[in-house]
């Protein structure tokens, strides 16, 4: 695992990142993204705030029964794969409005033909662009505001969020330069290890989603031990045996996927993992893949179901998250719209919003 370093800045070394509760965790969400959530908040060189994305999420259909139920389950997710509430803030992000109010300040910062650039609106879109919410033509906006109102100096996400991150960087660079200000940092995205892009199970050249309509495609956080086993084995794969080395994975997708995953579950390079497997055939390597597979993921789905069953708990985490999120962020916004020109609220009023 490679330590991520912070680099010299006059911004306090800040990790912030955030998973849509858009439907259940995959194998993807946890070795592209949370297993590094827990490896970089176990480092102890920054502060990490990590956020279930609620509003990210209504930018397409949701049940609101589904949508709460998947936050909390989300939330289980991140804890009982490592994350401390005590030591990362854990947040959903309705829960601290300073998101959604930088959002609107970055709508009027973007322009319109950066948004139309995103492939990621191009594809949830689809054909029928002109039938899609604005808030998934604004989606990017938000995710800068996520970001820059901790003044997160480094994002780890999967390579999927890549063009979102620059354009992050964009925005920050726009505002500072059409206010003549030094505020908002340029955040680094750490896109980093052997599982950036873990890939469908059924067709190595497509990303493993948990929109994916066939579920044989993934591997769910809460799948059983016997399913995990049973989707590996009808793992599509090609008929030769296993490369020795990393070169003689270059034009084998599926092949070069199962031992990504291998080496990431088991926190080896692939040149490790090809040597101990090189030359056995795939009927012998996916028992191996799903032992550890099971091994690894069987706890987290077990403390996830013990979770889960007591929502409450879970609620009260997510609201202290908030408070202490807000600590950081209402005091960044406040200095945003001093610089933007917002005439700030004075203590007269006795309305009951204005204390
Ligand atoms: P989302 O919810 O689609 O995915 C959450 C994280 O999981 C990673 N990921 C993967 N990594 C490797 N292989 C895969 N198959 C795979 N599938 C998903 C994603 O790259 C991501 O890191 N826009 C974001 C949510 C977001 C956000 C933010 C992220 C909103 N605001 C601010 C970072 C910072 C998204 O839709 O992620």
């Amino acid at each position: 695992m490679s330590k991520v370093v912070p680099t010299p800045s006059a911004f306090t070394p800040r990790v912030f990142s955030g998973i849509q509760p858009s439907g259940g965790l995959t194998l993807g969400n946890y070795l592209g993204a949370i297993k590094r959530f827990v490896e970089i908040q176990d480092q102890g060189a920054f502060e990490t705030i990590y956020c279930m994305v609620d509003m990210h999420a209504i930018t397409v259909w949701q049940n609101p029964a589904d949508l709460i139920r998947n936050t909390r389950e989300l939330c289980a997710g991140f804890i009982a794969s490592g994350i401390d509430p005590e030591k990362s803030i854990l947040i959903n992000q309705s829960q601290v409005p300073e998101h959604a109010q930088l959002g609107w300040i970055f709508n009027c910062v973007a322009r319109m033909g950066w948004m139309q650039r995103m492939t990621q609106f191009k594809d949830k879109a689809g054909k029928n662009a002109q039938n899609a919410s604005l808030g998934l033509f604004g989606y990017p906006a938000l995710m800068a505001a996520d970001i820059l109102i901790y003044h997160a100096t480094h994002v780890p996400v999967g390579e999927d969020q890549k063009q979102h991150l620059e354009l992050t960087r964009d925005i920050a660079a726009k505002f500072n330069h059409d206010y003549g200000v030094d505020f908002f940092p340029l955040t680094r995205p750490v896109i980093e290890g052997v599982a950036t892009r873990v890939m469908s199970l059924r067709d190595g050249a497509k990303k493993m989603s948990k929109s994916d309509p066939s579920d044989a495609s993934r591997i769910n956080m809460t799948d059983t031990a016997d399913t995990i086993a049973k989707k590996i084995r009808k793992a599509r794969t090609d008929s030769d045996t296993l490369p020795s080395e990393s070169g003689g994975l270059a034009a084998r997708p599926e092949a070069r996927n199962l031992i990504n995953i291998y080496a990431a579950l088991s926190d080896q390079t692939v040149e490790q993992v090809l040597y101990e497997v090189g030359g056995k055939p795939f009927a012998a390597f996916k028992p191996m893949l799903a032992d550890l597979s099971v091994a690894k993921l069987g706890p987290i789905g077990a403390e996830m179901a013990r979770l889960i069953a007591d929502p409450a708990e879970i609620d009260r985490l997510l609201t202290r998250g908030s408070e202490r999120a807000r600590n950081i962020t209402a005091p960044i916004l406040r200095q945003t719209y001093d610089i933007v020109g917002m005439v700030p609220p004075v203590p007269v009023g006795s309305a009951p919003w204005s204390g």
